[in-house]
């Protein structure tokens, strides 16, 4: 490895980058740090003992992932993953980051499924793979099938189940229920997704990271935000059996309006909260084809 004459200290360099993202980032020193340990494969203590001299690729990268995080990309997009439950996720530009609050959904899946020997579960809107995966990974004897219309998001979920080698999941290309096999026509146990729910408005008011550099397709469901979710709502009827289940993640501010549409369509409908007690799941059981 050769070694630039004028190269600088990881220590020297640390410094530099935490000015650097000063004034842009909410918490320049741990973001540095990550993109530090990231790009060194160091442990974090090992950053401040660290005299050696950045190798001339080492400067250059993080030197580049410093600029763009200055952009505000999601940190994630540059150490190229995300914890979600027991697995680690890649992601990258394309695909959404899958958030800490999603976890509570996959939680509320496995409650719904408990009792069923081998329960049929579809994601609808799947992204990085995260519900899907998690749930393959949690639930053994149950077959989990993924739909995901963004052809980008496809290839993160299809990394992510190369790696993780779970034979019950399935990813499917397409809009919403249309790449599934129609034999799975009023089976399906639980019926999850994490739609895209803000409104047009609402994005335009979002963090910088999730308006400039998340997909819109992930965040954005259109002017008055519940478009893909009214859309999955009626659709599902088609596929979950009688008693079957529907969750979905939403957030406080559109719960009263989702809660008349489930209202309309389901019964038993009810709102639950995530792990920093704000109404986050939203759930509804189909009755079946009488209603
Ligand atoms: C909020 S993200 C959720 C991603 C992932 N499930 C998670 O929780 O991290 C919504 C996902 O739905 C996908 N999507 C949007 N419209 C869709 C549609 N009509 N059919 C299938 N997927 C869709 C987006 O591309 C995006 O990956």
């Amino acid at each position: 490895m050769s070694v630039n004459a004028e190269s600088q200290t990881v220590r020297q360099l640390l410094a530099w980058a935490v000015d650097r993202l000063a004034e842009h980032v909410a918490s320049p020193q741990v973001d540095a740090e990550r993109i530090f340990m990231h790009v060194l494969g160091v442990k974090r203590s090992d950053l401040y003992v660290d005299e050696r001299v950045a190798s001339r690729g080492e400067e250059d990268l993080l030197r580049l992932l410093i600029e763009r995080r200055r952009t505000l990309e999601p940190l994630q997009y540059l150490t190229g993953t995300q914890g979600f439950r027991s697995i680690e996720l890649l992601v990258g530009p394309g695909v959404l980051v899958p958030r800490p609050e999603t976890e509570v959904l996959v939680g509320r899946v496995i409650e719904k499924t408990s009792g069923i020997p081998r329960p049929k579960i579809v994601e609808v809107g799947t992204g990085s793979g995260a519900i899907a995966l998690a749930l393959g990974g949690e639930l053994l004897q149950a077959n989990v099938w993924a739909t995901e219309i963004s052809s980008d998001a496809m290839a993160w979920a299809t990394k992510n189940l190369e790696r993780l080698q779970l034979p019950n999941v399935e990813l499917m290309e397409g809009d919403l229920f249309s790449p599934l096999p129609s034999d799975l026509r009023g089976k399906l146990d639980v019926v999850v997704s994490n739609p895209p729910y803000l409104s047009d408005s609402d994005l335009a008011r979002a963090p910088i990271d999730v308006r400039d550099h998340e997909p819109r397709i992930a965040t954005t469901a259109g002017p008055s935000g519940l478009e893909v979710a009214t859309r999955v709502i009626h659709e599902a009827r088609q596929w979950l059996r009688p008693g079957g289940w529907l969750l979905l993640e939403t957030w406080a501010g559109q719960w009263s309006s989702l809660k008349i549409l489930l209202e309309e369509n389901y019964e038993v409908v009810s709102i639950h909260p995530d792990l920093g007690g704000t109404d986050r799941v939203a759930e509804a059981r189909w009755p079946g084809s009488g209603r």
